[in-house]
C-alpha cells in the first residue's frame, strides 16, 4: 500500500505505536558504546499502550528536501547520532532486501524522510520514554520502507532498553557474544497475555529531574565499579535464569522479590561508581521502606518495586492487591490539590484499611510527595496505525496545526 502511495503522488507515510518497558533484571553498562552493546542481559516487562505509548509518522515524498524531525510537536535535531544510526540500519536493510535491483514500485531510498513522534504522556512526568521512541521510531521507518523482518538489533541502536520495546509482555534482552552485535537482540519470553493477573502502578513523584542521564552514567560505573563488574559476569546470569522461572510460574514470590533485590543491586553500583551517583531519593527511600512494612504486615510478597535512573518507583502487585495498596500510598502521601485526579489509568475500587494495617504500616505520611498513581499491566509490543486520520503528518508533509 505505501508503494503504491509512493508511484502515484510521490508521498508515502506510515505511523505505528510503542509501548514503555520496565526492567526487573536491569541494564546497567556497555561493552560498545557505538553499537550500544551491553555487559549484561536484562529482562523487562512491557507496559500497556492504552497507559503508555508513543505514536511516531514516518514519511518520505520526492518533494522534501531534507530530513526533519518533531518531537510533542516542536522541530528537534534530526542529526542527532542514534537517530541517525535507526534510519541508516533501516535504509540498508530496505536496500539489502531489494538485493540492489531495480524494484520501481518500491519506495526510493533516496527520498528525504519526515518524522513526528508524540507522547501520550507528559514528558515532564519523567517516564522514560527514550525506549518507546526509538521502538516507535524504527516500527514506523520499518512499514514504510516495507521491512518485515525482526528489528530490535536497530532499535538498540537508538537506545538499548528500546529493543525490548520490540515486543509485548515478557522480554529478554540477551547481550550477545559477537563483536558486530548481531546476536544482541530481544526475544520475548511469554506474552502479555501469560500473566493476567499482573498489574503495574507507576508512582509519579513530584520534583527534580535526573542528576546524571544513563548513557553517561553506566560509562562512569563501567570504568569505576568492581561491583557492578560482579554483577554483570556473576548475578545477573544467575538471577536471569531465575526471574525467567519465576515468570514462567507466574510465581509472584519470588518474581517480586528478585526484581527488588535487581533494583537494589542496580542502585549499589551506582554508589559503587566513582564519584557515586544518586538516583534513590528520600522518597524514592520511603516508598521502598512503605513497600517492606506492607509486605511484613501480610507475610509475604504482595508489591514489589523497581526503580530506574529516576525518581518514579514502579510498583508490582496482583490484581487483588492493587486497590489497598493503592489505599496505603494515598494515606502515605495525601494528595496536595489533585485529589480527583490522584489514581488513573485502568480503574481502581475503593478499600478500607484496617486499623492494624493503617497502625503498622502508613506511619509518617508525606503531603503531596507522590503527584499521582497510573495503573497499567504488561501490554503488547509496538502496533500499526491504520487510521489515516491518526496520521501525525498532514498529506503536506507537516505536523497538523493544531490551533
Ligand atoms: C536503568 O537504555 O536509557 O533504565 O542504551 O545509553 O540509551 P542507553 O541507556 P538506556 O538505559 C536504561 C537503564 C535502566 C535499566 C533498564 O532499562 O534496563
Amino acid at each position: 500500500a505505501a508503494a503504491a502511495m509512493a508511484a502515484e503522488r510521490g508521498l508515502a507515510m506510515a505511523t505505528c505505536t510503542a509501548p514503555v518497558n520496565i526492567a526487573v533484571i536491569k541494564y546497567w553498562g556497555k561493552r560498545d558504546t557505538d553499537l550500544i552493546l551491553p555487559i549484561n542481559s536484562s529482562l523487562s516487562v512491557t507496559l500497556h499502550q492504552d497507559q503508555l505509548k508513543t505514536t511516531t509518522t514516518a514519511a518520505a515524498s520526492r518533494d522534501f528536501t531534507e530530513d526533519r524531525l518533531w518531537l510533542n510537536g516542536k522541530e528537534a535535531d534530526v542529526g542527532h547520532p542514534r537517530v541517525q544510526a535507526c534510519l541508516r540500519e533501516v535504509r540498508r536493510l530496505a536496500r539489502k532486501r531489494r538485493g540492489g535491483g531495480e524494484d520501481t514500485a518500491a519506495l526510493s531510498l533516496s527520498y528525504k524522510i519526515h518524522i513526528a513522534s508524540e507522547n501520550n504522556f507528559p514528558t515532564a512526568a519523567g517516564l522514560a520514554s527514550s525506549a518507546a521512541g526509538y521502538a516507535c521510531l524504527v516500527s514506523a521507518l520499518a512499514r514504510l520502507y516495507g521491512l518485515e523482518e525482526e528489528l530490535s538489533e536497530v532499535a538498540r541502536r537508538g537506545s538499548g532498553s528500546a529493543c525490548r520495546s520490540m515486543f509485548g509482555g515478557f522480554v529478554q534482552w540477551q547481550r550477545g557474544d559477537r563483536p558486530d552485535g548481531s546476536d544482541s537482540l530481544a526475544l520475548q519470553v511469554a506474552p502479555e497475555t501469560h500473566w493476567p493477573e499482573l498489574r503495574v502502578l507507576v508512582l509519579v513523584v513530584s520534583g527534580e529531574k535526573k542528576p546524571v542521564g544513563s548513557t553517561v552514567g553506566m560509562q562512569t560505573s563501567v570504568e569505576t565499579s568492581p561491583l557492578l563488574k560482579h554483577r554483570a559476569e556473576v548475578v545477573v546470569p544467575e538471577r536471569l535464569a531465575q526471574m525467567m522461572r519465576h515468570i514462567r510460574e507466574r510465581d509472584f514470590e519470588g518474581f517480586g522479590q528478585l526484581a527488588m533485590r535487581d533494583s537494589n543491586q542496580f542502585h549499589a553500583t551506582c554508589l559503587d561508581t566513582f564519584p557515586p551517583i544518586f538516583y534513590l531519593t528520600d522518597l524514592s527511600r520511603h516508598i521502598i521502606a512503605l513497600a517492606h512494612r506492607y509486605n511484613g504486615h501480610h507475610g509475604h510478597t504482595k508489591v514489589a518495586y523497581t526503580f530506574d535512573a529516576g525518581p518514579n518507583a514502579v510498583i508490582f502487585a496482583l490484581a487483588d492487591t492493587v486497590a489497598e495498596f493503592v489505599e496505603v500510598v494515598r494515606r502515605s502521601f495525601p494528595p496536595a490539590t489533585n485529589g480527583d485526579r490522584f489514581v488513573r489509568g485502568l480503574p481502581v475500587g475503593p478499600a478500607a484499611l484496617s486499623p492494624e494495617l493503617l497502625a503498622a504500616v502508613v506511619t509518617k505520611p508525606v503531603p503531596g510527595a507522590v503527584q499521582y498513581i497510573l495503573h497499567t499491566q504488561p501490554g503488547p509490543g509496538p502496533q500499526l496505525v491504520d487510521d489515516p486520520s491518526q496520521h501525525l503528518l498532514g498529506a503536506d508533509g507537516l505536523p497538523w496545526s493544531r490551533a
